[in-house]
């Protein structure tokens, strides 16, 4: 490997598009929808994959990528394994940011807000849509802990395949939902020169406030 690694000459034009105030619906969890529907019709890879940032009390951040598994008003959903870090987090600290790069459309949003658990019952509904294997999978690992080997975490599964193979696995409770309530939405496209449109929702009581922002 070389000293310095130089990627000072890497870059591209982003030419897929532009947005303008009189293309934004009022409502940025429908301008989401839509954003989202057109990165998977681009063929977006995982384009409900989102970069995740959480923080201790004590403002140390991490970031990791989950799954959106659904979305409404009332905020952006996923599941995962509460005792990881990101769970203990946000349980310190309920504030989180999302992050979605649709690299083809050279589009990013941005969801700002607070972190709440969704109620036991969609984590058990969702959960039971889950393939066997993920079960399993989900019942084998406690997400984030160290193991010893590769062989431990088989093991372990394949001990669970035999005890549940009526498939009915059950859910380890820690396992379940999280939802993001947004305060803070923000459009990102991708412009020639580096001159891109932004464009940020904020929530004001009911109303959401639509303010253009400079690249
Ligand atoms: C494409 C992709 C999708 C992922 N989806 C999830 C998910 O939906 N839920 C989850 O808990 N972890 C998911 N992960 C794993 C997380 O990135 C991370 O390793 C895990 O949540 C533990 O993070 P933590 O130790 O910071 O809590 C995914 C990783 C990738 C690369």
């Amino acid at each position: 490997m070389k000293d310095v690694i130089d990627h000072r000459d890497t870059r591209r034009e982003y030419i897929a598009g532009e947005l303008r105030r009189r293309d934004l619906d009022a409502d940025p969890v429908r301008q989401f929808s839509r954003w989202l529907d057109e990165a998977h019709a681009n063929d977006a890879v995982d384009a409900t994959a989102l970069s995740l940032a959480t923080a201790t009390k004590d403002g140390r951040p991490s970031v990791r990528i989950v799954l959106l598994k659904h979305f409404d008003r009332e905020g952006f959903c996923w599941y995962t394994d509460k005792r990881s870090p990101a769970g203990q987090q946000i349980t310190e600290n309920p504030w989180a940011e999302m992050m979605f790069f649709w690299s083809g459309l050279d589009r990013q949003v941005r969801i700002h807000g607070r972190v709440k658990d969704l109620p036991d019952e969609d984590a058990e509904a969702y959960y039971r849509k889950r393939p066997f294997g993920s079960r399993i999978s989900a019942l084998a690992s406690q997400q984030s802990a160290v193991i010893p080997d590769r062989d431990y975490l088989e093991k372990t599964a394949r001990d669970l395949e035999t005890r549940y193979a009526d498939g009915e696995v059950p859910r380890n409770t820690a396992w379940g939902g999280y939802r993001l309530i947004p305060e803070v939405i923000e459009f990102w496209q991708g412009r020639p020169n580096r001159l891109h449109d932004r464009f940020r929702y904020r929530r004001e009581g009911d109303e959401w406030i639509i303010e253009r922002l400079s690249p």
